[in-house]
């Protein structure tokens, strides 16, 4: 990951026209190839900061700077030339009644030739794994290939900048996996700047580098996964969780005393550190394959 910050923003206090505060006190920067977290509960501001870093909100005090300039002295086409917003309802993002229509849309709007559109459209729907539903109605699609065709539509038009709100919500356990396993991919192999927000603890420690803990409009804490994760208290205070795992190690260590070194995030860690602490004749004949 390169040291280059695209996003930065800075916003002292946004209210929505009613009178609604939504946040407060924002301080934070996206590096270039970054996958970022924005955790929070319902209502904690999520979508509200992802909007203001897409230059959809504007009137807020303070400064979002993409690449170095003021996001609200940007046109349109410069913004949305580098970053996209993929909405928390695919629903309100897709409209062509065809995959290949509605992805097509944006790079044909970018003034691509009919092949080239093509091509881009063949791509992003292989990147998202909808390919050969090119002609396919958008609205016999199911929920997680609608979130994936709004992701390929960002992707034909070649965003550098990715904010997805909620891009998990509403898939089952497997469409979790292969939606993060689809964004880690992205951000990994294809350099793609990911910034997710989300309420799902369990998923988070085991894809983002970074999170951003935001509750009540405020950014309240900030770090990779194993410095954010604390106290299930804490947790509960910004009406969030500790992942299961963690929970369980949690109690283990502090209710019954199990000596463990710190506090695992993901099963494939707290495996480890089990199997540490059992003795070796307990273990599958002593092959304990997480020892290592
Ligand atoms: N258009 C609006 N007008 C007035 N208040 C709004 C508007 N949109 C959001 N809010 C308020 O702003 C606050 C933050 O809302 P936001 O949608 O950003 O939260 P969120 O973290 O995305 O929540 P969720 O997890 O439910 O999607 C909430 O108190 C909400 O009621
Ligand atoms: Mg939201």
């Amino acid at each position: 990951m390169e040291d280059v910050t695209r996003l930065s923003v800075t916003i002292r206090s946004f209210s929505y026209p009613d009178g609604t505060r939504a946040l407060r006190d924002i301080n934070l920067g996206i590096r270039r190839g970054e996958f970022v977290g924005i955790l929070g509960s319902n209502g904690s501001g999520k979508t509200t900061l992802l909007k203001a870093m897409d230059g959809l909100i504007r009137d807020y005090t303070g400064v979002t700077l993409l690449d170095g300039t003021d996001i609200r002295k940007l046109s349109p086409k410069e913004i949305y030339g580098k970053v996209g917003l993929i909405f928390q309802n695919p629903d309100e993002q897709l409209f062509a009644p065809t995959v290949f229509e509605d992805v097509s849309f944006g790079p044909l709007n970018m003034g691509f030739t009919g092949s080239e559109v093509s091509r881009r459209v063949g791509l992003a729907l292989g990147d998202v794994g909808m390919e050969g539903h090119a002609k396919k109605s958008i609205h016999n699609l199911s929920f997680g290939q609608k979130k994936r065709i709004c992701i390929a539509g960002l992707l034909a038009m070649g965003h550098q900048i990715l904010l997805l709100d909620e891009p998990t919500a509403g898939l089952d356990p497997m469409g979790e996996y292969k939606m993060m396993n689809l964004l880690t991919k992205l951000n990994r192999e294809q350099g793609v700047t990911v910034v997710m927000a989300t309420h799902s603890v369990d998923l988070v420690p085991l894809f983002l580098d970074r999170l951003y803990i935001l509750s009540k409009g405020q950014i309240v804490r900030s770090g990779p996964p194993a410095e954010v994760f604390t106290a299930p208290e804490e947790m509960a205070q910004v009406k969030l969780r500790l992942p299961h795992i963690a929970e369980l190690i949690y109690r283990l260590k502090n209710e019954d005393g199990v000596p463990f070194d710190n506090i695992p995030l993901t099963v494939g860690e707290a495996r480890k550190q089990l199997l540490a602490l059992l003795p070796t004749d307990i273990t599958l004949n002593g092959k304990a394959g997480g020892r290592s």
